[in-house]
């Protein structure tokens, strides 16, 4: 059985005012029949790139794509009939109803009599109450449950969601998680983007990194999460962190963490602090995360002219 999905050594250049960039290089990936994939990277990473490429949006400038065996350029139709994309970017013709928006997509995708399935889109998404309304009388984080709708219409076997979650509340997000863990069980396997990366971890069976359009990770989550520091100490403070220690600190506002293996290091910290005349507040441990993990690849791969 070929892989659900497969890029093949795919690079991508695109032509600018300034010259080519090269935003894709040599990205090789198979994606297995019922896996949850998570393709992970910060902004400008080529997740979208990888993505549109996937759905036919944007041709490759070299390697391939595969859908089920079918490639994405040669066999278009039949590959884009495996795929439901909900695309990063919210476009739609303002003047239908969530209804006829996604009678419409069931035609293009040549499904008849498909309301049923529709009014079960609309249920698990929070959308009943808004069938009749029209697109642009929705919020954005509704049209954004609308678009997931619109990829999930024809039942495609490969669902991809390029951050679904970008401006959807918590409510929401926790019902479309569900909802799409559920068509994972019943088989359909799953590419998602996200920067919501506790998200990532507890949905995400295997999980790739981008960083500058290169590969830098690839593993089990699992795997991923035993190669980080397997703690961290939490604590917040008002003064500034003696130079070394400010290094390998993660802080937001006042907020410090710091990797540490263990209970050595932890007190090796505490020992910094109390010479550098600081009294920690609120010190917790926690285990290392996603987060943590995704931070320590990004910084390994950092270029030494960046890191400069
Ligand atoms: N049509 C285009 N023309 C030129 N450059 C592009 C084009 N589309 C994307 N890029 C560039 O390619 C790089 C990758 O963009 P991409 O949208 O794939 O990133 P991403 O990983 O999806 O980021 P984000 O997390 O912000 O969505 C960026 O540097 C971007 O500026
Ligand atoms: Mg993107």
């Amino acid at each position: 059985m070929p892989a659900a999905v497969s890029f093949q050594s795919v690079s991508k250049t695109y032509a600018t005012p300034k010259g080519p960039f090269q935003a894709l290089h040599q990205v090789s990936l198979d994606i297995e029949e019922g896996e949850f994939f998570g393709l992970l990277g910060p902004n400008g990473a080529g997740k979208t790139t990888l993505i549109s490429i996937l759905a036919g949006l944007a041709r490759a400038s070299q390697g391939r794509v595969l859908v089920r065996g079918h490639d994405v350029q040669a066999d278009y139709a039949n590959a884009r009939h495996q795929l439901g994309v909900v695309p990063q970017e919210l476009v739609f013709d303002p003047f239908f109803n969530v209804r006829e928006t996604l009678r419409i997509q069931s035609g293009y995708f040549g499904v008849k009599n498909n309301d049923a399935w529709i009014d079960e889109l609309l249920e698990s998404l929070g959308l009943s109450d808004k069938a009749t309304a029209n697109m642009r009388q929705l919020s954005g984080g509704m049209k954004r449950r609308v678009l997931v709708a619109q990829a999930l219409v024809h039942k495609p076997p490969i669902i991809v969601l390029d951050e679904p979650t970008a401006g959807v509340d918590v409510e929401l997000r926790q019902t479309l998680w569900h909802f799409i863990a559920k068509l994972n069980k019943q088989g359909h396997t799953v590419l998602l983007t996200t920067h919501y990366l506790e998200e990532a971890e507890a949905l995400c069976q295997r999980i790739a990194m981008l960083k500058n359009g290169r590969m830098v990770a690839l593993s089990r989550t699992s795997d991923l999460l035993k190669t980080a520091t397997s703690n961290v100490l939490l604590f917040k403070t008002d003064v500034a962190l003696p130079p070394a220690m400010a290094a390998q600190a993660r802080v937001t506002g006042r907020i410090v963490q710091l990797p540490a293996s263990d209970a050595a290091e932890i007190e090796h910290h505490l020992a910094a602090l109390r010479q550098a005349g600081i009294t920690p507040e609120d010190v917790e441990i926690r285990r290392a995360d996603l987060e943590d993990v995704f931070l320590q690849v990004m910084g390994a791969n950092t270029p030494p002219a960046e890191a400069a």
